[in-house]
């Protein structure tokens, strides 16, 4: 729709080249995603693959660090960035590889890790296939456009989030991730995620996908409220569905690790940290591991974008196949 791709156009540059809808459910993309999309769809998988599949900002950062943390012996004194650890799968289809920031960054990264000498063509992918197993390995890709073959293989991690607060996190992290470019106000943003046009949109196509397979014994579906109100309880589970026989002071260590002061403050899985990584974020608009809370939502919902997000969340044919509690 002409009127529509206008109005993206002048709120999100990136836009530029066309935004693709993918499958039958139509998930959002920017057009590098078109020459990757069978790479990741025939991407090799191990048996002892994990991967952390989510929407984006649903607590994505928070359960890479988790799950790699359980799977390599409880090691809270890595250097390594989690992107590293813990690789992105299709990150190469968001950034925009000609961007000069990347280039800064990947020279600086070459020169911390010695004997890397990574290119920033294909690199999240290099990445992903060249890490050493056990890989825990992120997507935000839903399972539609994986290899229905995934789980025959590997374990899936799922994390969901309420829709309104992921809402209100996905805009900051528009705001401030550069090569998204927004330079709207969340009211216009809420337009664009009610009319699903933002990057892995459909939301509730997405969620319903996870949710589907919830009871499939190698998916564990687990939310981010459950994580916040008894993170111990959550890892018990994690530690089962991963087999990783830690003991509960084990857990405790990680639960130590991974809280929400701590992974701030560390730059290795919050790349605003530090400012290593910050020419790829805007400077005035926050960090990328932000608040960390459940109901932030209530602080930017006015009663007009209450109603319209009500509105969008009611009238979509997928809100009977999502979790109780969001619809
Ligand atoms: P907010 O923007 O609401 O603060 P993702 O990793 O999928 O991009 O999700 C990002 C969201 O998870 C952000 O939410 C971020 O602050 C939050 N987050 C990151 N680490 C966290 C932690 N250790 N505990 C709680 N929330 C965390």
């Amino acid at each position: 729709d002409a009127t529509i791709m206008k109005t993206i156009l002048e709120k999100f540059p990136i836009y530029t080249e066309g935004l693709l809808k993918v499958g039958p459910k139509g998930y959002v993309f920017k057009h590098q995603y078109t020459n990757l999309a069978e790479k990741y769809y025939n991407f090799k998988l191990r048996s002892d693959d994990v991967f952390i599949m989510t929407f984006p900002k649903c607590g994505t950062t928070w359960m890479q660090e988790i799950a790699w943390t359980m799977r390599n012996q409880v090691n809270v004194n890595t250097d390594l960035e989690l992107n590293v650890r813990a690789p992105f799968l299709e990150f190469d289809c968001l950034e925009s590889m000609e961007l000069e920031p990347l280039e800064s960054w990947l020279e600086d990264f070459n020169s911390r890790n010695p004997g890397k000498d990574y290119k920033t063509e294909g690199l999240y992918l290099e990445l992903a296939t060249s890490c050493p197993s056990p890989r825990t390995i992120k997507t935000h890709l839903p399972f539609s456009l994986l290899n229905p073959s995934l789980l025959d293989t590997t374990k899936v991690i799922y994390v969901a989030r309420n829709p309104r607060d992921t809402c209100v996190s996905f805009y900051h992290h528009h705001r401030l991730v550069k090569v998204n470019k927004y330079i709207g106000n969340f009211d216009e943003f809420v337009d664009f995620w009610c009319q699903d046009l933002l990057t892995y949109s459909p939301y509730l196509s997405h969620l319903a996908e996870g949710w589907s397979m919830r009871d499939h014994p190698k998916v564990l579906f687990l939310f981010y409220e459950d994580m916040q109100e008894d993170i111990m309880r959550e890892l018990r589970k994690l530690n089962d569905f991963l087999g990783t026989s830690l003991r509960e002071e084990e857990l405790k260590v990680v639960a130590e690790h991974v809280k929400f002061a701590n992974m701030k403050s560390r730059s290795t899985c919050n790349p605003t940290a530090a400012g290593i990584h910050v020419g790829r974020f805007e400077k005035n608009e926050g960090e990328f591991v932000r608040k960390g809370i459940t109901g932030d939502w209530v602080n930017y919902f006015t009663p007009h974008i209450e109603e319209k997000f009500s509105a969008w969340l009611k009238s979509s044919k997928e809100a009977k196949n999502i979790p109780m509690k969001y619809r």
